[in-house]
């Protein structure tokens, strides 16, 4: 099933998102539903929050744009519970995007390496690193399971220059190809 993805300006998205029991309910189809609402949307990375729901659990698929950003491996992952527990190197600038908030891309500086420890869909425990657009993906996700969106970390002057937009996305002024629910309801 294909969930609404909350748009800029929803509370949810500016939660530090809670821990996911391995009793939570319905979550084999939650888990499901998100990677249908993702790949509906064509998007690399969908969060909890995006869905609604402060939750710490994200999912990740590279493996559709490793061929264009020339990627070593791809990675298809569900991240549970997940912890960045180191993030190194030299800061690396790329556009991003979001799909909880359309329309708009501005240039994201990360560290290039992470080290990272999560649960899958199992609850098994992993402590893996990961490089590059693989990890600028996770950081991306881990940031909305801490309440943190991509635009906070644009420079000052494109944050002036989206101002507006984002007001707009708020207001549900805007088109996107998928279900959105927005801030403030129309109508
Ligand atoms: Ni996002």
């Amino acid at each position: 099933m294909i969930l609404p993805i909350y748009g800029y300006g929803q509370p949810v998205l500016k939660k530090l998102a809670r821990q996911v029991d391995p009793q939570h309910p319905n979550l084999k189809e939650l888990i499901t539903n998100m990677w249908e609402t993702m790949y509906n949307a064509h998007g690399v990375g969908l969060a909890g929050p995006q869905v609604g729901l402060d939750l710490r659990i994200f999912l990740v698929d590279t493996e559709q744009v490793k061929d264009d950003e020339k990627l070593d491996i791809g990675i298809k992952k569900v991240f549970i519970n997940a912890e960045i527990l180191e993030e190194e190197g030299q800061p690396w600038s790329y556009e991003e995007g979001c799909l909880s908030i359309p329309d708009i891309r501005g240039e994201v500086e990360r560290l290039p390496t992470i080290r990272i420890r999560y649960q899958d869909e199992h609850f098994t425990w992993f402590e893996e690193t990961y490089s590059g657009l693989n990890a600028r993906v996770i950081q991306h996700e881990y940031d909305h399971i801490e309440g943190v969106l991509f635009t906070e970390k644009l420079k000052p002057l494109k944050r002036r220059l989206i101002k507006k937009k984002l007001e707009m996305i708020r207001a549900g002024q805007i088109q996107a190809d998928y279900k959105m629910r927005f801030a403030i309801r129309q109508g």
